[in-house]
């Protein structure tokens, strides 16, 4: 009772010392703004100090509270999670774009330390990576390859051109996720690597609209530029040989600066991805981001768009329903054809590497329309017939990738042959054409609406 009294006492002679220290009553008076105290209030105050000293030194209560908060402290540390060491030794072989995302996870661990436990999509064992029209030919084999390599894929792509069907079979993954988006727009996410491949490549696809081809390719390619410039991430770009126009330097290399027609029917591709790799090149000098730029030649293989215009899907689509092989002008311009495989291996590769590029990928090995159409009536059906058209505006004559840069720096070289790898893509093609599986033949159809 005489304790409690006392710190009654106690706690109404502070409250009056309060009170008169605010002059005009307001709270933001009660230290700066209070009036020098008088000495009789000095003598109060000292005397309510000593009987709250006596108070607490009593009964060994200093005692207690010292040890209440040992204890208290005692069982934070207990509850502590492990020193952020074990993100540092997770992430030594990562790149120092993904260093930036572990930070991120640090970050993010700091302010969850009261839950005492770390998130476990924060725990990272893989490389966080976003392909941009993963669901399109490339996309979806380049998907599949990291994927198996354990790293988390997001997919971005609107479905222009793209299937649901290529990634299908990672819906249960749950490193596997993908949005339907369109580059055009910004998105966030937080990755470690961007591979941007997001553009209709093939002529039926790019011409159905151009300017949103071309957006596509600037406005896209800068959205994706500035993610990876906020986020910390290694940039890839899809450029193309289309890029050298009709070259008049046989075969290209990449100091090659192409022969290419600004106001062509073609130039919404050619001129979109040289604005492209312009881009790519101003993010690398002026914001320190990591580039890489691949010029990808003629590629083939499983998955590809049925009758989407590209010299081998044509003729292999041509042979399997009997219709004739259309080949354009004299059949003698020349292509070389890169299975699908060979490149994925050269993306990933750049990517991983240390040099910047452009870099050539694509098959070396040279062949004439005609000569295509051979091997594809060798492979699929020797009664097709040939039928010769006008050629296309703009179709180049020659073209045929010099891999030297490729082959030195990167330790890079396509392995498989047109006769080894067309036979794994008839089979696709024809499972797909007979097989009644959900093609999509009409993306023109789908996009029509797509004015901008
Ligand atoms: N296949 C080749 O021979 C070849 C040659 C040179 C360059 N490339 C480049 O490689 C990349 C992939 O080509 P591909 O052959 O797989 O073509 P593709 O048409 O199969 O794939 C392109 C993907 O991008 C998506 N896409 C298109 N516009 C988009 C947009 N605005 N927003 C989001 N997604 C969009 C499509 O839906 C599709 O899934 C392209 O950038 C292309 O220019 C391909």
């Amino acid at each position: 009772m005489m304790m409690s009294s006392s710190s009654m006492a106690a706690a109404g002679s502070s409250s009056e010392l309060i009170y008169r220290g605010l002059p005009g009553g307001g709270a933001a008076g009660f230290s700066s703004a209070a009036k020098p105290p008088q000495s009789s209030t000095r003598s109060i105050s000292c005397k309510a100090a000593a009987r709250l000293l006596r108070y607490v030194a009593g009964e060994q209560r200093l005692l207690f509270a010292l040890l209440g908060m040992a204890l208290a402290s005692l069982v934070f540390l207990l509850l502590q999670p492990p020193s952020s060491s074990s993100y540092d030794s997770s992430s030594s072989t990562t790149t120092a774009a993904s260093s930036a995302v572990v930070g991120l996870a640090a970050v993010h661990h700091h302010h969850h330390h009261a839950t005492s436990r770390v998130p476990l999509g924060l725990k990272r064992r893989g490389l966080r990576v976003v392909v941009t029209g993963g669901a399109g030919f490339v996309g979806s084999h380049l998907v599949d390859r990291l994927l198996a390599r354990g790293d988390s894929v997001i997919v971005v792509d609107n479905l222009f051109t793209g299937r649901k069907a290529n990634v299908l079979h990672h819906l249960g993954n749950p490193a596997f996720e993908m949005i339907r988006h369109d580059v055009v727009e910004p998105i966030l996410l937080e990755v470690d690597q961007i591979y941007h491949l997001a553009c209709p490549a093939s002529p039926v696809h790019y011409k159905h609209n151009p300017v949103k081809t071309i957006k596509t390719n600037v406005v896209g390619t800068l959205n994706m530029l500035g993610l990876a410039k906020r986020v910390g991430a290694r940039f890839l770009l899809t450029s193309t040989s289309e890029v050298y126009g009709d070259p008049l330097q046989h075969p290209q290399t990449e100091a090659y600066w192409g022969n290419v027609n600004p106001i062509g029917v073609r130039s919404c591709y050619d001129e979109g991805k040289r604005t492209a790799e312009t881009l790519a090149m101003d993010y690398h000098r002026g914001a320190n981001l990591e580039v890489r730029i691949a010029r990808i030649f003629n590629t083939y293989g499983p998955r590809m768009c049925i009758d989407d215009g590209r010299v081998v899907s044509n003729f292999v689509a041509q042979a399997l329903r009997k219709e004739p092989l259309t080949v354009y002008g004299d059949g003698k311009q020349t292509r070389s054809f890169q299975y699908v495989s060979d490149l994925v291996d050269g993306l990933m590769k750049l990517m991983e590497g240390e040099h910047v590029g452009p870099f050539n990928l694509g098959n070396p090995g040279e062949f004439t329309m005609l000569e295509l159409a051979k091997v594809v009536q060798d492979t699929i059906d020797p009664n097709a017939r040939i039928e010769f058209r006008p050629n296309t505006a703009d179709d180049p004559h020659k073209r045929k990738p010099d891999i030297t840069r490729a082959k030195d720096l990167l330790g890079w070289e396509p392995k498989v042959s047109l006769h080894k790898g067309l036979p794994l893509m008839v089979q696709d093609f024809r499972d797909r054409i007979f097989g009644g599986a959900d093609d999509h033949t009409t993306a023109t159809t789908k996009a029509a609406g797509d004015s901008n």
